[in-house]
C-alpha cells in the first residue's frame, strides 16, 4: 500500500447533515457515510440524497459509504450512488465470505472495499475466504453488536467486566484474516463514547496486537485513535537503529541490537513502524 492506511475511520450518519459537517471538520483520517444499521428505514431515501449533494470532496479525510447488506432491497438503491460522490470506497456490512466482497466487487467494479467480517454466525467459519489476489478489498474490521444479537446474547461481557470468549475470538480471527489476505486489519468500535481513558487503553492493545486502526462513532474519539495508531519518537528510533544495523551488514541473517538479538521478523516490523511513521 503506497498511502498510509487510515488510523481513524469515524462513522458517521449519513441523514445528518450536522454530523457530516463536524465529521469534516474532525482529524479523520477516514469519514464512513453510514446508510446502513444508525439511518431509520424511514430516513434512507433522505440520506442517499445528502450523498447525492456531496458532490466532490470538500473535506481532507477519504470518503467512504457503509452500504446495506448483499440482498436487501436498500442495498441495491445504495449501489446507484457509486460514483456519484467523490467516494474512495464502500464498507459492506455483515459479510460472510470473500465471495461476498467477490460479489460487491462485481457491481461496483474496482473501488476498494472495506469488509465487516464478523457480524453474522455464519461469518465467523468464513475468515480465510478473503485471501483473493483479484479482490479489491482494502480493509477488514470486526463488530461485537451485531454478533451478539445474532447469537442471542443477552450479554457480550463475563462476571468480570471483560468481553466474553466468542468476541474475542471474532477479534482475534479478524486480525489473523485480514493479515493473511494483506488487507489492513481494523479494530471495532469502542461504544463508551464518554470514557475516553477506555477507549485509550483499547486502542493501545489493538496497535500492540498489529490492528493498524480503529472504528470510531464520535469526533471525540478520533485523536485518541489517531495517537494510538501513530509510532512514538522511541518506536521509530529503534524501528530505524535495527535498519540501519541490516544495512551496515547486508549478509547478516541476525544481529544483536542494543544487546537484543534481532533477525528476520524485527526487520520486516522495523519497517512497518517506519513506513507508518510518515505519515
Ligand atoms: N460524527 C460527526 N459528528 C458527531 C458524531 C459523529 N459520529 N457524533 C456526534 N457528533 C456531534 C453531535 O452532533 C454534536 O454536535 P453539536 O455539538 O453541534 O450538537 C457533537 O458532536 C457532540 O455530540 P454529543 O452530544 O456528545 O453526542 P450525541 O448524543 O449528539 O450523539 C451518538 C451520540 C452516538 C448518537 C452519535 O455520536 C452518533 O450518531 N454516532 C455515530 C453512530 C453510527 O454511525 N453508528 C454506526 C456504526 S456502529
Ligand atoms: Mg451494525
Amino acid at each position: 500500500m503506497s498511502e498510509a492506511p487510515p488510523r481513524s475511520w469515524l462513522f458517521v450518519p449519513a441523514d445528518s447533515e450536522k454530523k457530516i459537517a463536524k465529521a469534516c471538520d474532525s482529524a479523520a483520517d477516514a469519514i464512513i457515510f453510514d446508510l446502513e444499521d444508525s439511518v431509520a428505514p424511514e430516513r434512507k431515501a433522505t440520506a442517499r440524497d445528502i450523498l447525492k449533494g456531496l458532490g466532490k470532496r470538500s473535506c481532507g479525510p477519504q470518503w467512504w459509504v457503509r452500504i446495506n447488506p448483499l440482498r436487501t432491497d436498500e442495498h441495491r438503491r445504495d449501489l446507484k450512488l457509486i460514483g456519484l460522490a467523490d467516494i474512495h470506497g464502500v464498507v459492506l456490512p455483515k459479510a460472510e465470505s470473500g465471495g461476498d466482497v467477490l460479489e460487491l466487487a462485481h457491481r461496483t467494479g474496482n473501488i476498494p472495499i472495506h469488509a465487516i467480517v464478523t457480524e453474522t454466525a455464519a461469518s465467523l467459519f468464513g475468515l480465510l475466504s478473503y485471501r483473493d489476489p483479484k479482490s479489491p478489498l482494502a480493509a477488514m474490521s470486526w463488530g461485537a453488536e451485531d454478533l451478539s444479537a445474532a447469537l442471542g446474547a443477552s450479554s457480550k461481557y463475563d462476571a468480570d467486566g471483560g468481553l466474553s470468549f466468542t468476541y474475542r475470538m471474532a477479534r482475534s480471527l479478524c486480525l489473523a484474516g485480514a493479515v493473511a489476505a494483506g488487507v489492513q486489519p481494523v479494530d471495532g468500535v469502542f461504544a463508551d463514547f464518554r470514557d475516553e481513558a477506555g477507549l485509550t487503553a483499547e486502542a493501545a492493545a489493538a496497535a500492540r496486537e498489529g490492528f493498524t486502526g480503529k472504528l470510531a462513532i464520535h469526533p471525540a474519539q478520533v485523536d485518541p485513535i489517531n495517537a494510538a495508531f501513530t509510532p512514538s519518537a522511541d518506536e521509530i528510533v529503534h524501528a530505524q537503529g535495527i535498519i540501519a544495523a541490516f544495512e551496515a551488514q547486508p549478509g547478516a541473517g541476525v544481529l544483536s541490537v542494543g544487546g537484543k538479538m534481532v533477525d528476520l521478523p524485527h526487520l520486516i516490523q522495523a519497517r512497518r513502524v517506519v513506513e507508518r511513521s510518515s505519515r
